[in-house]
């Protein structure tokens, strides 16, 4: 629904999580050797020449004195397989770097291992905006490991799947189309892309985003939960738990008592409902196979994903 200028920041923040983006740990150690590093999604490039980025750091972060005082501060943009890190960051810790590997690069900054890519940025400009402070960066170094990257989108994370070739093949490409046909992983893609296509449209319809109706499914299993306990059991971000929480409070879709959520008589009726879409989309799309073939599609699903 269209908002007008006057809205509320929960639905302005879910609103602005439509765009997908990458994540990164940004990371600078102060000139008395105080480390820091947060989780950190608004990044991005700014100019070629001078080579320069940007990304915004909340006033309110205990971090932000350090990256204010640091010559240096490295993004570490993370890796598929690094959303540890990344729930490991965007928490306030003492010593965030307790048990962490990292190595040292410009300014002291640490620099962590196995990322998609690192840059080493001089601070440059920091600018007010807002609640926000827009820290910019002069890039002195970098590193372009080109791993797969972790994505954050509406809350949740995420993975790239690439758009093959498929629609620039020209018609009377036979023999490529005919590679393809026979090539397992873009059968694979396509399979799961035809599949979201049709699932995701009637689970938006839902009015719940991903977060929101996987935290209803977990307090639907009949479980009074806290924020630490539920942290535990759905695996996203502490802020995401926070809006999402509250939006199924304002739906009335949960409840909140003595700081444990738990699930409404109106909850369990709509988790029933993603449910019975799920099942139902499952067996619209499956029941065309016979058993047999099933089981074979499942045990080699498995084996791969193993
Ligand atoms: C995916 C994701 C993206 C985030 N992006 C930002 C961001 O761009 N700027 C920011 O200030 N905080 C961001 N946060 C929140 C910080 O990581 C979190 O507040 C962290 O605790 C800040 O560190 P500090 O409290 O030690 O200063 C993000 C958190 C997550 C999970």
């Amino acid at each position: 629904m269209t908002q007008a200028t006057e809205f509320d920041s929960t639905a302005f923040r879910r609103a602005l999580g439509n765009f997908a983006t990458g994540i990164t740990v940004i990371t600078a150690t102060a000139p008395n050797g105080d480390k820091v590093g947060v989780t950190a999604n608004s990044f991005n490039s700014v100019s070629l020449d001078p080579p320069l980025i940007l990304w915004s750091i909340d006033k309110r972060s205990g971090s932000y004195p350090v990256f204010k005082e640091a010559t240096h501060f490295a993004v570490n943009i993370l890796a598929a397989d690094q959303m540890h890190l990344s729930n490991h960051f965007a928490r306030p810790s003492e010593d965030k770097f307790a048990g962490i590997d990292y190595e040292t690069g410009f300014g002291k900054a640490p620099l962590l291992p196995d990322c998609s890519a690192v840059f080493q940025c001089e601070n440059h400009e920091i600018i007010e905006g807002g609640d926000h402070w827009i820290m910019i960066g002069k890039v002195v170094a970098f590193e372009d490991v080109g791993r797969s990257p972790l994505l954050y989108h509406q809350g949740s994370y995420s993975v790239v799947m690439p758009f093959t070739q498929q629609s620039d093949q020209k018609a009377d490409a036979a023999e490529p189309q005919e590679r393809l046909d026979n090539n397992y992983y873009y059968l694979m893609t396509q399979a799961v892309r035809a599949y979201q296509k049709n699932y995701q449209p009637r689970q938006l319809a839902t009015g719940l985003r991903t977060s929101e109706a996987r935290i209803l499914m977990v307090l639907g299993q009949d479980r009074a939960l806290d924020n630490k306990a539920l942290l535990k059991e759905v695996d996203m971000p502490q802020q995401e738990i926070e809006s999402a929480t509250e939006i199924l409070l304002r739906k009335e879709l949960i409840g909140l008592a003595d700081g444990s959520y738990s699930i409404t008589a109106k909850g369990v009726e709509k988790a029933a409902e993603l449910w019975q879409i799920a099942d139902q989309e499952q067996t619209s799309v499956f029941d065309q196979f016979s058993a047999d073939d099933l089981a074979t599609f499942k045990k080699v699903l498995k084996a791969i994903a193993n």
